[in-house]
């Protein structure tokens, strides 16, 4: 098992609102909102509907963004099908996804090649990346944040995605035996050259966001959170409060008996609701659900036009079925 710029959530949220109309939601997916009748809910949810759209067209543009690590063979190997993989991430675009997750260690390199295969020259799209991750083996992350690797590592993924400067670039993990203010540092250094616009954090604390932010602003900040692991809640909660991106990676929930509820009375998969209730914690909040299967992801865009009420985010916070 694979364990392993951003625009601001708040233009993104008012943005994401005014191009309504060059998304096709069905008017009944708006009655699932409105509708306390199961029944109802039921046939209404299910036609909730995204549909391709030119994005010359501009305008429309998702909370959701898109985790490309699944589609390098589980973040080590080349994609098993290349084709499906760039058609795949074409179509996210279509479909009004802005936000592009990679990091320089997915396929050591493969998945930003496969990315700027597929969307180069972006058009508005964000590219995120990351480094600070060693790869020694199949399934192995080793943190490494030696301010010369993180400045080689940002000038391959330059390279590999062929750009001039990376629109976001994380420190993928702090390295526990190199001062923070080095690592933090490679990065600052990086951005004054113009080589990276946004900085980010990974899997970090209040403290260190804090200790981080002492050095050069910090635009995003990517922890594992979903609606059935909620440890990084106050980090959630600051980044809330400072008015900084909280990026949730494996925001699908495994098993979630409470969102497994939710979706069984509005007749849709479990994911969307998962993913709208994430969407629902704070409009800083941008998840970056992953798939390697186009219906999938039709399916977790939808979350953004799924309307849970009140009694149903309840349910699914507090975790009670
Ligand atoms: N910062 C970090 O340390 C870190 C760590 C890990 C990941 N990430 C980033 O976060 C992104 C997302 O994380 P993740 O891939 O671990 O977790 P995830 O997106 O929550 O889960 C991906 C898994 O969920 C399945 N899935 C997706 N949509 C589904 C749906 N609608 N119904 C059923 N199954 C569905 C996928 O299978 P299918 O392919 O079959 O859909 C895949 O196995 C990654 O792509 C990567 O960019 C960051």
């Amino acid at each position: 098992m694979c364990t392993s710029g951003l625009r601001s959530a708040r233009t993104l949220a008012t943005t994401s609102h005014s191009g309504e109309t060059a998304k096709r939601v069905s008017a009944t997916s708006r009655a699932v909102k409105d509708s306390r009748s199961t029944r109802m809910s039921l046939v209404l949810a299910k036609s909730v509907e995204v549909t391709p759209r030119a994005r010359e067209a501009g305008g429309m543009t998702s909370r959701l963004g898109f985790g490309a690590l699944h589609l390098t063979d589980c973040g080590w190997g080349p994609p098993r099908d290349r084709d499906a993989a760039v058609a795949l991430l074409r179509l996210a675009v279509d479909l009004g996804v802005d936000l592009i997750d990679t990091a320089d260690s997915y396929g050591l390199g493969a998945n930003e090649e496969l990315i700027a295969d597929a969307l180069h020259p972006y058009a508005g799209v964000t590219v995120a990346t990351k480094a600070g991750q060693s790869r020694p083996g199949p399934g192995e992350w080793v943190p490494l944040g030696r301010p010369e690797y993180l400045r080689q590592q940002a000038e391959l993924s330059l390279r590999r995605l062929r750009v001039e400067r990376i629109d976001l670039f994380y420190l993928h993990r702090v390295d526990p035996a190199v001062p923070l203010a080095d690592q933090v540092g490679a990065l600052a250094r990086l951005r004054e050259e113009g080589k990276i616009d946004r900085i980010g954090l990974s899997e970090v604390d209040v403290p260190t966001l804090e200790a981080a932010r002492e050095i050069v602003e910090i635009s995003a900040v990517q922890n594992k959170y979903s609606s059935d692991d909620r440890t990084w809640q106050p980090v959630l909660d600051h980044c809330a409060a400072t008015g900084i991106d909280f990026v949730p990676w494996r925001p699908i929930p495994r098993a979630d008996a409470a969102v497994a509820k939710v979706a069984a009375e509005l007749g849709v998969a479990p994911a969307p609701v998962a993913l709208a209730w994430l969407l629902a914690r704070s409009p800083v909040v941008r998840p970056i659900p992953g798939t390697t299967s186009p219906a999938h992801l039709r399916e977790n865009l939808g979350a953004e036009h799924l309307d849970l009420t009140a009694g149903q985010l309840d349910l699914i916070t507090r975790g009670t079925t």
